[in-house]
């Protein structure tokens, strides 16, 4: 055996270093019994919230006497179980608000963030429109804080806003709801990029009156013709279905005025944009829109157009 004084010294500092790596690793020194569980305490529901025990036992020197069990009994769940493990009770100096009022500790009255994480997943609204929401993104990324749209703007609860009958693109122009911050100051403007918040429909639109039969795919529009919502849902279009069906047919028997109307009808709608420039002009192509209908003459009712190649057959 060496005894070498510089063997001995880096044996001696290499036993050292490993015992401070353990204590280090927390899980072998973190001694359950003495610290409380080691593991944090997450709710769930209506919203998460998290407790971990080594920050008031170890850190903040709490006994365990002064949680257990006068304000919380030494099982998870049974707050919740209570039914009135809530913030208003909290404000009122029960539960976490025994200590969190601004005094003892940080209040509960703002630093949420210290306590809670938002959801992960959007809030999805289905109808008039399919739209999202992103908490994750708005808390996160934008650092805004909870009372930014929790005190007037939004409840806490989901399908409050939905109940009401302005939570409507035009109340957002006056500053509402998500207009309050989405105006093109605070945020990108909720007259632009339709897109960020709306899902166009997957399926085809098909519109059945007042002739048969007119196909109309959002994918196409969007995907290969890149085409923004605004192109169509700001002026041409609502976004809503039904729009066209209040079109009516004007039962003249006058050619020339029947054909007027048609102008006009299709140039208000698909033909602001199928006029030949920006896409194929319905002058032309009748067929390709109205594929319900075997050529020009029957819809046309039988006034033959020079313009047109699609006539039928008969
Ligand atoms: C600052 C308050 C506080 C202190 C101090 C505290 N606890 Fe807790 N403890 C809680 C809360 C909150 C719960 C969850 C109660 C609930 O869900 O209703 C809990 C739950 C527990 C549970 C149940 C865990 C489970 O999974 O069911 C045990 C065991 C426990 N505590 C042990 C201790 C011990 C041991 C100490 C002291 C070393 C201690 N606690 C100190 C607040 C505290
Ligand atoms: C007995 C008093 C007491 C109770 C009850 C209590 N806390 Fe605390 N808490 C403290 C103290 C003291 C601190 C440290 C000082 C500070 O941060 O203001 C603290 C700190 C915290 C922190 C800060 C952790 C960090 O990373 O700095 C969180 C989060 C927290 N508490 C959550 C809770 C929650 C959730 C509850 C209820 C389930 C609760 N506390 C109940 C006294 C308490
Ligand atoms: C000291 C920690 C703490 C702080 C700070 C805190 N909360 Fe809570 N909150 C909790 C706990 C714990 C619960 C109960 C867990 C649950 O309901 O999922 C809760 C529950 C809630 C709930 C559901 C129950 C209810 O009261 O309706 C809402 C909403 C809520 N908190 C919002 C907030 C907001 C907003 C803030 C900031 C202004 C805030 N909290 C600050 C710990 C905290
Ligand atoms: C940019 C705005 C905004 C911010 C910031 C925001 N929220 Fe919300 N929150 C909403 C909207 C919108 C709803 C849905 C309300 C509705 O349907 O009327 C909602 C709903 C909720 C709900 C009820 C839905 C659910 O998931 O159970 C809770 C809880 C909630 N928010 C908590 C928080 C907390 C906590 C914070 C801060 C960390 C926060 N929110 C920050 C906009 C916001
Ligand atoms: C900042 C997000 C946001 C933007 C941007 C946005 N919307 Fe909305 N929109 C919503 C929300 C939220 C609702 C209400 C919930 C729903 O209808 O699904 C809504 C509702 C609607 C509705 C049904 C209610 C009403 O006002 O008639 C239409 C139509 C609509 N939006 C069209 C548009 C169009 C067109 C654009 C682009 C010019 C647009 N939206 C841009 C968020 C937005
Ligand atoms: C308190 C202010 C505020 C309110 C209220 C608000 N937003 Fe935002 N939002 C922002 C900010 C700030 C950004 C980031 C800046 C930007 O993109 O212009 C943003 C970005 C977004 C984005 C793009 C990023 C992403 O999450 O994909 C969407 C979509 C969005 N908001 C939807 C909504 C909807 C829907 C509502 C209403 C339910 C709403 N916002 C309400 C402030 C707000
Ligand atoms: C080329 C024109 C065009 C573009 C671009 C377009 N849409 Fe549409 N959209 C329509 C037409 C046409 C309708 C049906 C209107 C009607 O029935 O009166 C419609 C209807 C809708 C509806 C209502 C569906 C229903 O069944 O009520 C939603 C939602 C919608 N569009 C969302 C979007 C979104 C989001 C975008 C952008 C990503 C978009 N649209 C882009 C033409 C367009
Ligand atoms: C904002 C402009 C715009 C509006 C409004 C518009 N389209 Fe289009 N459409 C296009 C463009 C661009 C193309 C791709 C270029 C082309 O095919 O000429 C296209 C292509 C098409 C196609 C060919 C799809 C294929 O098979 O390639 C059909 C069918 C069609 N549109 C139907 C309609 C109908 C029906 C309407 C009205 C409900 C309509 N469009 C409104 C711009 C528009
Ligand atoms: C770009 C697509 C498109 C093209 C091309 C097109 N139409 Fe239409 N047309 C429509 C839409 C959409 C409607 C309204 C929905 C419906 O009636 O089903 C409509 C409605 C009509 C109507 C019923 C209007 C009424 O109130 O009586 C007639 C008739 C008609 N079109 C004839 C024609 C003729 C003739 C052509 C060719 C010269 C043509 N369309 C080309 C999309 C188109």
């Amino acid at each position: 055996m060496t005894k070498n004084p510089l063997f001995t010294f880096a044996i001696i500092s290499l036993s050292m270093f490993l015992v401070s790596l353990q204590s280090a690793s927390a899980d072998d020194s973190y001694d359950v019994k003495e610290n409380g569980p080691k593991k944090p305490i997450v709710w769930n529901k209506p919203i998460k919230a998290t407790f971990v025990h080594e920050v008031h036992t170890v850190d903040a020197g709490i006994e365990c006497s002064s949680c257990h069990d006068d304000i919380f009994f030494m099982q998870r769940g049974v707050a919740v179980r209570s039914g009135k493990f809530t913030m208003a009770a909290m404000a009122e100096g029960q539960f976490c608000g025994t200590c969190h009022d601004g005094d003892g500790a940080f209040s509960t009255e703002s630093n949420c963030m210290a306590c809670h994480t938002v959801s992960e997943d959007p809030i999805i609204w289905k109808t008039p429109t399919k739209t999202s929401f992103s908490h994750k993104s708005h808390v996160e990324e934008f650092e805004l804080e909870c009372s930014d749209c929790h005190s007037g703007v939004f409840s806490m609860k989901i399908g409050s806003s939905i109940a009401n009958t302005d939570f409507t693109m035009a109340a957002f122009k006056d500053g509402k709801y998500c207009g309050s911050c989405h105006n093109g100051d605070d945020a990108f403007s909720s007259s632009t990029q339709c897109e960020s918040c709306h899902y166009p429909p997957t399926e085809k639109i098909v519109f059945n009156k007042p002739v048969k039969t007119v196909v109309f795919d959002h994918d196409i529009h969007i995907n290969k013709a890149e085409l923004s919502c605004e192109s169509c849902h700001k002026k041409v279009f609502a976004m809503k279905g039904g729009a066209l069906e209040g079109e009516k047919l004007v039962f003249s028997d006058d050619p020339a005025e029947k054909r007027k109307y048609l102008v006009e009808l299709h140039n208000k709608f698909c033909g602001t944009c199928h006029d030949s420039s920006q896409a194929f002009g319905y002058l032309t192509k009748c067929t390709v829109c109205h594929i319900g209908v075997k050529g020009y003459n029957k819809m046309n009712q039988g006034n033959s157009n020079k313009d047109t190649h699609e006539k039928s057959g008969h």
